[in-house]
């Protein structure tokens, strides 16, 4: 017999940092894009743990994978060898078309703090001051909770009560190529690190030709391309890195969630202009690169990046938006639905602005787990593999969902 949900709660309450404030039910299992409670009620997962669980849940072969691994070697610190991460480096590398090195470690922050120290210790080589080594990331964007990640993420709401932040950063406007020329005019950056579909700030993909046009005054002005595809890429979008819609080559990629579909790893993707700044002693993690993570990455990558899989991205995405264009002529609560592949934001009309949390609680008393980009935005990050009946389901939840939230 489980505890009470509620008993559970308190806990909760009672003993976390009160950093987060979850729906008050308590999730106990799950299978395909299909999670249960504590109480035996089941759910539509719509939000895959924050676009993480892109197989689902209890995928056999990452589970096979999993359990193998952990029958032979848990840990063992980056002082050995495993095979592993050996192996996971190798794919990672090929299955990017640029990168040559690969750094692994347990979370996107973690990814995206060693992208700017490698950034830094690249324009250090190249002797330029501590003055000349600026990164600039848009506004709207969301790259981590560590000190430097959350300065890089240029939102205040996530960076007040933290200063002194670390020097080093300038943000610019999205999708605005004036203010990113005025920002290149104005000097010193060293690299421009940017989602190419912006999660936590919108869902916001970067307009046609943005990425392209990035690239360039890098490549004018001698700085870094730095890719947070901790979100949007592993076939997110529908294609294994999100940035080939851009068809760009980046120099730098980070990636996470996905990467490990629910077991902590993160990665970051190092191309030929910094695959060897980084030298002995320069940089490191204890847990990074872990048999463990790396045994279920390995899995999650080939998957992830099978014809399958990303058919049916494809598929789904269709009918997920033509479910919402069905579900908005009845109830006109969205004013724009944008995104690319499994990663979709339906925009609140005017008169609902605000209102994206009491929707998702409407939407977890209907039996269908969903998730907000902000107070203004439904995010609808599905299981890859969701299947065309649990679509349909979830689609049917959200619309009772929203009759209710609309009847007050
Ligand atoms: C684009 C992006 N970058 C970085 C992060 C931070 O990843 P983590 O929470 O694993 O540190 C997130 C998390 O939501 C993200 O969406």
């Amino acid at each position: 017999m489980h505890e009470q949900p509620s008993a559970l709660i308190e806990l909760g309450k009672r003993y976390w940092l009160p950093v987060y404030k979850p729906r008050e039910l308590v999730l106990d299992h799950g299978k395909g894009a299909r999670v249960w409670d504590t109480e035996g009620r089941d759910y539509v997962d719509f939000g895959a743990g924050i676009a993480v669980n892109a197989l689902g849940h209890q995928d056999p072969d990452l589970l096979a994978a999993l359990v193998a691994q952990a029958h032979k070697l848990w840990h063992s610190s980056n002082v050995f060898y495993t095979e592993p991460p050996l192996r996971l480096a190798e794919e990672l590398v090929r299955a990017s078309g640029f990168a040559e090195r690969v750094f692994l470690c347990n979370s996107g922050a973690e990814a995206n703090e060693a992208a700017i120290k490698l950034v830094r210790k690249w324009a250090a080589s190249k002797g330029r001051p501590p003055e000349q080594r600026n990164i600039l990331t848009f506004r709207g964007s969301f790259h981590g909770r560590t000190l430097a990640t959350v300065t890089a993420t240029a939102q205040p709401k996530y960076q007040a009560g933290y200063e002194p932040l670390p020097a080093g950063f300038g943000y610019a406007d999205f999708n605005n190529v004036a203010a990113l020329e005025a920002a290149f005019a104005a000097g010193d950056i060293a690299a421009v690190m940017l989602e190419p579909v912006q999660g936590e700030g919108g869902v916001l993909p970067a307009a046609p030709g943005f990425l392209k046009r990035v690239r360039e005054l890098c490549d004018q002005h001698d700085a870094l391309l730095v890719l947070d595809e901790i979100q949007c890429g592993m076939g997110r979008t529908g294609t294994l890195f999100a940035h080939a819609h851009d068809d760009v080559t980046p120099d730098i990629v980070t990636l996470a969630k996905a990467l490990g579909c629910g077991f902590p790893i993160g990665a970051m993707l190092a191309g030929p202009k910094v695959a060897e700044v980084m030298q002995y002693g320069a940089h490191g993690t204890t847990f990074g690169g872990n048999p463990m993570a790396a045994a279920v990455a390995r899995v999650a990558l080939a998957k992830l990046a099978s014809p399958a899989v990303l058919m049916n991205v494809e598929r789904q995405a269709n009918d997920l938006r033509a479910g919402l264009a069905r579900i908005n002529r009845e109830l006109p609560v969205f004013a724009e639905v944008r995104g690319r592949g499994l990663m979709i934001g339906a925009v609140l009309a005017d008169a609902y602005k605000g209102e994206a949390g009491t929707i998702l609680d409407c939407a977890a008393a209907h039996g269908l787990l969903l998730l907000q980009a902000g107070p203004d935005v439904l995010r609808f990050v599905p299981p890859l593999t969701i299947s065309d009946e649990e679509l349909a389901e979830g689609l049917t939840r959200l619309h009772a969902a929203l009759n209710d939230f609309v009847a007050g």
